[in-house]
């Protein structure tokens, strides 16, 4: 079987990492998750006390990228897991704060910001046998990719996820209506921004896991790696 590139696209709570992730395991391969990335330059940008409210110092943030002060990798864990690295440290923890889900919106849709990300992602990936999610990986980062899958599911289904997540996590104030609101003003964000905005590659195959459990969601991904690999 040979190795292929698996481009992993779609919006917002459609349980993109989760389907990446369960896949690269079950097939050996690599996992690159590229929101952490941009979550990691958010932090690192937030550190350094380069964004004021919604504006960012772009001149500074574009010097320090230039000069290679913001690494980003990926380190194993002894579970399995796989934590994101910035310039040496853990920060796993801190990407996922709302302090950075806030912003990182606007550092995410910067030109200079995504070229750099783009040039990392396409390097870790030049030996192929990689599962990438994202939301350009189709389309800009790995045009050929023998495997492009674009996940979705209808707002409302979406909407409901998130809901759940946020009562389980003791949430008692945030309605189901504002949640929906949340979700398709993110696909509108996502969809018409300037800079490589979230859409379908033509050569994508649709995944709308509305109605679907996630082994079935499992399998379908298995079921085309297997056709891929094998053409
Ligand atoms: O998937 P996520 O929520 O961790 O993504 C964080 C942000 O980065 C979100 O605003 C979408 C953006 N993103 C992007 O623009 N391009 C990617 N390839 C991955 C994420």
């Amino acid at each position: 079987m040979k190795k292929i590139t698996i481009a992993i696209d779609g919006h917002s709570s459609t349980g993109k990492s989760t389907m990446a992730k369960a896949l690269a395991k079950r097939i050996g391969y690599a996992y690159v998750d590229t929101g952490a990335m941009y979550r990691a330059v958010t932090l690192f940008a937030l550190r350094n006390k380069l964004i004021k409210g919604d504006k960012v110092d772009e001149k500074a943030l574009k010097e320090h990228l230039k000069h290679g002060d913001i690494t980003i990798t990926f380190r194993p864990t002894k579970e399995g897991k796989s934590v994101t690295v910035l310039n040496g440290r853990n920060v796993e923890r801190y990407i996922r704060s709302m302090r950075v889900s806030n912003v990182v919106s606007i550092i995410a849709a910067i030109g200079f910001v995504r070229k750099a990300m783009v040039k990392q992602q396409q390097a870790m990936g030049k030996d192929k046998g990689l599962v990438m999610d994202g939301r350009d990986i189709g389309t800009v980062v790995f045009p050929d990719a023998e495997m492009k899958v674009f996940a979705t599911a209808s707002a409302e289904v979406r909407a409901q996820r998130r809901f759940d997540e946020l009562r389980a996590k003791g949430d008692t104030t945030t309605t189901f209506d504002e949640v929906l609101a949340n979700v398709t003003e993110r696909d509108r964000i996502d969809s018409t921004r300037k800079e490589s905005p979230l859409r379908q590659a033509d050569d994508a195959m649709v995944l709308d896991n509305s109605h679907m459990t996630i082994e079935e969601q499992n399998e379908w991904l298995y079921q085309l790696y297997l056709e891929r690999a094998n053409r």
